[in-house]
Formats: structure tokens, sequence, C-alpha cells
């Protein structure tokens, strides 16, 4: 029996499923530190995935494979002490899951122990299936991604669009009937073709959540940082941004550093 002392009703993964049922779209957005969770949390959002683009976002890699389990933990246990509401789901870096289900389970068990989330999520359908089920078997939920996975990136040697030609598209329909027949109670299609996202979530009964891969699929997600403008450089046809924070947080610091110079801060109120 759960001791949690809450009056907030929280989105669990069978919400999610009913939401699909419901035809009421899933919004998802990645975070990976308290203040910034607890923003998200309280605007209402129904999944905070603490996304390995943090090794990206917070770290400055170039890809996300450098990230470890450490510090996926670490992340994960500042976001979940932020939030009230939404569901977390944890990435799982690259090299704690793959080829060895046993160290998939020991990982995924990590996170959830460690960090106090609610899910992990990791990339694959088929070469990943054994780690899936030994995950699952321990009452983990599993959160799928297919399509464009950026930890092979250099397998594909490039990011641009994924299964838009006919065997690859085909390996992705059977993969995601794969892990929706596994037991993953959600998909992430990343950069794949809109005609084959509907496709996809017309064919599944679990949710499908979408980053580059059109309006059909049941719930779409976004890492925090690019749709607040924090990022700048990085500008994908599927990013709608809705801030510019990079600019404005820069005249912030412009205007502090001529206010600082021209000591007119602190003022006479601002001291003791
Ligand atoms: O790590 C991440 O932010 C992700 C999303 C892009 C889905 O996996």
């Amino acid at each position: 029996m759960s001791t949690a002392k809450s009056d907030v009703k929280r989105v669990t993964t069978n919400t999610l499923r009913k939401m699909k049922v419901n035809g009421e779209k899933i919004a998802m957005l990645t975070a990976y530190d308290f203040s910034m969770a607890r923003i998200i949390d309280a605007a209402g959002i129904d999944v905070i995935l603490v996304g390995d683009s943090a090794s990206n976002v917070m770290a400055g890699h170039e890809t996300t494979l450098p990230i470890t389990l450490d510090q996926m933990i670490y992340h994960a246990q500042s976001v979940v002490r932020a939030v009230k509401r939404c569901l977390v789901v944890v990435d799982l870096p690259f090299g704690s899951y793959q080829g060895n289900s046993r160290r998939a389970l020991e990982s995924a068990i990590r996170i959830m122990k460690e960090s106090g989330a609610h899910a992990v999520k990791l990339e694959g359908g088929a070469d990943v299936q054994e780690s899936i089920s030994r995950i699952l078997s321990a009452g983990i939920p599993v959160m799928g991604h297919l399509g464009l996975t950026p930890q092979s990136i250099y397998k594909f040697g490039t990011y641009t669009v994924r299964a838009k030609k006919e065997a690859e598209a085909r390996q992705l329909l059977s993969d995601a009937k794969l892990l929706q027949k596994l037991g993953c109670f959600a998909l992430v299609l990343e950069k794949i073709p809109a005609k084959l996202a509907t496709e996809v979530s017309g064919m599944i009964e679990i949710p499908t959540i979408g980053i580059g891969a059109g309006g059909d699929c049941d719930g779409q997600v976004l890492v925090s940082h690019d749709m607040f403008g924090i990022t700048k450089e990085f500008q994908p046809r599927f990013l709608r941004r809705y801030m510019e924070l990079f600019d404005d947080m820069k005249d912030a610091v412009g205007r502090y550093i001529d206010d600082v110079k021209s000591n007119d801060f602190p003022n006479e109120t601002e001291q003791y």
C-alpha cells in the first residue's frame, strides 16, 4: 500500500492508455533538473522525460553516448524531487542495456530505486527484446523508442529522417508490434515519415509519442531546451519554439553587467 500523501491525481501508465482510448493527446517534455521540472509539472504536462539528451543540452557533448548511468540517476533524482503530478520516465543511457539483459535489469533497478522515477525508456526493437522482457519481468514499466535512435548515430551516420525506404519501414512496423507484445506501455517515434507514424499509431493499442513524426501520434515530445529557445543553432523542421530564451537571457546578463559596472547595482534598497 502506498503511503504517499498528495491531493493531486497522478498521471500513470494507465492514464496514458486511457488518454489514447479517449483520443486525448499526451504532452511530454524533457527536464533534467529540479527548477525546470517544477515549472513544467506545474504547467500540467502529462509526462516528463529525463532524456539522455541531457548529454547534449546539459553537458555539451556532441552525442548522447557519453552520459553515464550515475549522471542519469542524478538528473532523475532532481526531477523526481520537483514533480507532484506527471509521470517521470528516465532514459537508460548508452551501454547500460544493450547486449546484456542482466545488466539492463540492474541498470533499470538502479534508476527506479535511486531516483524514485516511474518508468524507463530505451532505444531499439527486436535487437533489445531480451533486455526489455527482463526489465518488464521486474515490474518496471518500459517505454520504447523507434525510428531515429540517437544512441545508434554512428551506425546511421546522420540525424536524417529514418524509415523512408520500404524495408526499414517494414522493420519499424514489426518492431512496434513486438514492443507492444512484450508489454511496453508507450512508444516514442522519432523523425519518421508522418504517414508511417499514422500507420503505427493506428495499428497498436499502446500510445505513440512523436518527435518529428507528424500530428497523428497519440502524443508529442520536445526537448525543453529546444522549445524554450535555449539551444539556438538546432533548428529542425519539426521544432516549434515557444520562447527565445537564449536571446532574452543574454540580454538580461548584458543589462546586469552594465548595472554592476556603472555602480547602479546594488542601489540603496538592495542592501542591508
Ligand atoms: O533524450 C531525449 O530527449 C529523447 C527524446 C528526443 C525523445 O529521447
